[in-house]
């Protein structure tokens, strides 16, 4: 089985094709997801949250993100992996951001970073796609300025359209290979991705984008009492079940009935 590359998002969107994304931040998720046939991994810095138990994404680290993505990395044959660059690593300027790419590139083994920011993060793109590094965008909400845009909130609406049809042009013209927009007004994603050239993966933003994603958490019912956004459809409750293992497991060891005969070396 072959790794995808940057030509099969562009190859799906030119055919109107859909394809499909979900974070990834470990070899358990990541093994099965492969498995599936969801074409491309996030290793997310939603790990901050549903990983490491922040409040927000800022908290995570460069170091962090690496060591998730290697084992996403190793653990997976045919998906496409995109690493995040956490908050602080890469604003300050395109030679900081640069070097952040290279350190995710030749520690995880990762096929393309991303990075939240349009019109404002343009030079920054062209640096690291000029050094060889694919590089997916993000535009709409983004979460590592969650607290310049007031929580989350819909991106996009009104007078702001315009502001965002602006980003997104502008990272496509950078050279991102494709661009996740999140939280927007689902016309507003699909006449954005019918003006770009490149692929769109929405998340909160319809079904007119080229590709979808989702915390995978979310969609399958492992973040019991955190915050789920109304774009999220859940497709398992994996949490329920194993909250219910946990419970059965409890309940026999502390009675007795487990391990039993078969589960036990004899002399
Ligand atoms: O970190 C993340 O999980 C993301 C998705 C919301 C696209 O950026």
């Amino acid at each position: 089985m072959k790794r995808l590359r940057t030509r099969y998002f562009a190859q799906v969107k030119a055919e109107g094709r859909k394809f499909t994304a979900l974070t990834s931040y470990d070899t358990m998720s990541a093994r099965l997801f492969d498995e599936a046939g969801i074409d491309l991994l996030l290793v997310g810095d939603s790990a901050a949250n549903v990983v490491h138990g922040h409040e927000t994404t800022l908290p995570i680290t460069l170091d962090e993100m690496i060591s998730m993505a290697s084992a996403v990395v190793r653990s997976t044959r045919r998906a496409f992996v995109v690493v995040d660059l956490p908050f602080g690593s890469y604003e300050e300027s395109p030679a900081q951001a640069l070097a952040a790419s290279v350190r995710v590139m030749k520690e995880s083994g990762a096929q393309a970073i991303k990075i939240e920011g349009g019109v404002e993060m343009a030079d920054t793109i062209r640096t690291i796609v000029a050094a060889g590094i694919p590089v997916c965008a993000h535009v709409g909400f983004t979460p590592q300025s969650e607290h310049a845009l007031g929580g989350y909130v819909v991106q996009g609406r009104g007078d702001a359209a315009d502001e965002l049809r602006k980003d997104a042009q502008a990272v496509a013209d950078a050279g991102a290979f494709a661009v996740v927009i999140e939280m927007v007004p689902a016309t507003i994603a699909t006449e954005v991705t019918k003006q770009l050239t490149i692929p769109v993966i929405g998340i909160g933003a319809g079904n007119g984008t080229d590709g979808q994603i989702l915390v995978w958490t979310d969609a399958f019912g492992m973040n019991p009492g955190g915050r789920m956004p109304r774009f999220v459809r859940q497709y398992a409750n994996l949490g329920e079940q194993l909250l219910q293992a946990a419970q059965a497991y409890r309940a026999d060891v502390e009675s007795g009935a487990f391990p039993n005969s078969d589960e036990s070396f004899e002399d």
